[in-house]
């Protein structure tokens, strides 16, 4: 079947998924599919003055399979609108999936490279990865290449898995990374360059696991931040340390100086970039604001997934712009366009001492809360936010003072098993949390980005209200504003 009517046979099956879909968990500003399947988010760029998402979309099914190209575009990073399937697989180079990968715009053309799956074995899950091309003249429509494959096979000293390409340009030479293991199965990424996007040369390793980073390393991303290298990655096969990597694959980063002479990465050690249930696969653009930007997957891996019994599953985090912190930290905030989301605000409490609880009974289910707790005018033992809520039903975020630890607990929201999550956070005085919730979903920046938590949450569609809490004491609160935002898919 040639790729347009595979495309538009794709399109059909969405139109019949979605007139079945039962809307309950639907978000309401976030990346989805317009129904079935998505994954990772692919193909981040800015063409033509709008960015461009595109992600892992299986249209013909709430479960993953042969993997498609879902697409959507936004002039402002807030709202989107969906776009026909940019990729189909089936042809004799993608021919049981078009895998993850990313987009670049060469000189008004735009252009996907994305890894193409064949199974040699499926029921054994054995299978081959090679490196493709889509090109496309308005953004909308792409035709794959004819010359492709452009990267046929891994190097000589690799396993079989050689995926999700990366591709940006230095000084006219286009760069590509790709998750990948060695034939021992140890984690680590690799670098090609080219002149035209077309013939590759491989260049060697760009760093590689010593162990204890997993057996294979997905979706890799690499790019200069104010100076420095960072290497993103989401690595498969880590051992849960205490409250680190409790998923079961993580996404994380390395950051240090980068000869692109030498191809020599000189870096400090794996730290996480998001400590929540459901934050994978992550990839990043620069905008034309010179903007680090990253947007990942907002799921996990065999994780439950509660909304394939309505119809679709899946979603993307909001767009974060990452900055770099002191101690080679990567920050994470929302970008500043998000405000546009804010319908109406509501002061609460600001600058009050609470003893317990203070409840908001607010009938919103899209909210944005900030909340600020001035720590050294605070008795309490640990103060925080539940939400969507009480009693029965809640999802309860808690900072402990002394350990000074910011807790997530969703496990009265959906995730019964393994519902909490921890992360340090050191404050000096002020505690800052701008929480994001969505109908399945919540997504804590503490701190201006110091500390991230992103997890889906499955709260009935009637527990609604926000409360702050005090333990053992007094919280000494500076402001507390709520917002309630806007459906942008309505
Ligand atoms: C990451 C990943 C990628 C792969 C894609 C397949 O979540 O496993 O490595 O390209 O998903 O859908």
């Amino acid at each position: 079947m040639l790729t347009t009517s595979r495309v538009q046979q794709a399109e059909e099956a969405l139109k019949h998924a979605k007139e079945t879909m039962n809307e309950r968990y639907r978000l309401g500003y976030h990346i989805m599919a317009s129904a079935n399947w998505i994954n990772d988010p692919n193909g981040l760029v800015q063409y033509k003055g709008e960015y461009h998402v595109f992600f892992q979309h299986h249209p013909y099914d709430e479960n993953w399979g042969p993997m498609h190209w879902g697409h959507v575009k936004s002039k402002d990073l807030v709202h989107w609108g969906h776009l026909p399937i940019a990729l189909a697989p089936g042809d004799d180079c993608d021919k049981d999936g078009c895998f993850s990968g990313s987009a670049v715009d060469n000189n008004g053309e735009l252009t996907l490279i994305y890894t193409g799956h064949h199974y040699t074995d499926k029921e054994k899950n054995l299978f081959t990865q090679n490196q493709n091309i889509a090109v496309s003249q308005d953004g909308i429509t792409f035709e794959k290449i004819e010359a492709n494959p452009v990267i046929a096979e891994p190097p000589a000293d690799s396993s079989h898995h050689f995926r999700d390409p990366k591709v940006w340009k230095h000084n006219d030479t286009w760069y590509m990374i790709l998750g990948n293991a060695t034939e021992d199965e140890v984690g680590r990424v690799i670098l090609y360059r080219s002149p035209d996007l077309r013939g590759w040369e491989y260049i060697g390793v760009l760093a590689q696991s010593e162990g204890e980073l997993g057996f294979m390393w997905e979706c890799p991303d690499f790019f200069e931040l104010d100076g420095k290298y960072v290497l993103m990655f989401s690595p498969q096969g880590m051992a849960t340390q205490g409250d680190l990597y409790k998923n079961l694959f993580q996404t994380g980063y390395l950051i240090g100086d980068y000869d692109y002479e030498t191809n020599k990465f000189v870096h400090g050690s794996f730290t996480e970039l998001d400590y929540g249930h459901d934050f994978y696969a992550v990839q990043t653009l620069l905008d034309d604001k010179n903007r680090r930007i990253a947007i990942g997957w907002m799921d996990m891996w065999e994780s439950n997934m509660p909304t394939k019994i309505d119809g679709w599953c899946g979603a993307l985090t909001l767009p974060r712009e990452l900055t770099l912190g002191d101690h080679n930290k990567l920050l994470m905030n929302p970008v500043e366009e998000l405000t546009l989301l804010r319908e109406s605000e509501h002061n609460k409490c600001t600058n009050q001492s609470i003893s317990e609880r203070y409840l908001v009974e607010t009938k919103d289910d899209l909210v944005e809360v900030k909340a600020v707790f001035d720590l050294t005018n605070t008795s309490a033992k640990s103060v925080g936010l539940k939400i969507r809520g009480m009693n029965q039903e809640e999802t309860v975020l808690t900072y402990q003072i002394e350990d000074q630890k910011l807790t997530l607990d969703c496990s009265k929201s959906g995730k019964e098993k393994d519902g909490v999550r921890n992360v340090m956070l050191e404050t000096s005085g002020i505690l800052s949390l701008r929480v994001f919730i969505d109908r399945s979903s919540i997504e804590v920046f503490a701190n201006d980005g110091q500390a991230t938590i992103t997890s889906r949450i499955y709260p009935k569609e009637a527990r609604l209200g926000i409360e702050l809490f005090a333990e053992n004491g007094d919280a000494k609160i500076n402001q507390f504003t709520y917002w309630n935002l806007k459906d942008i898919w309505k």
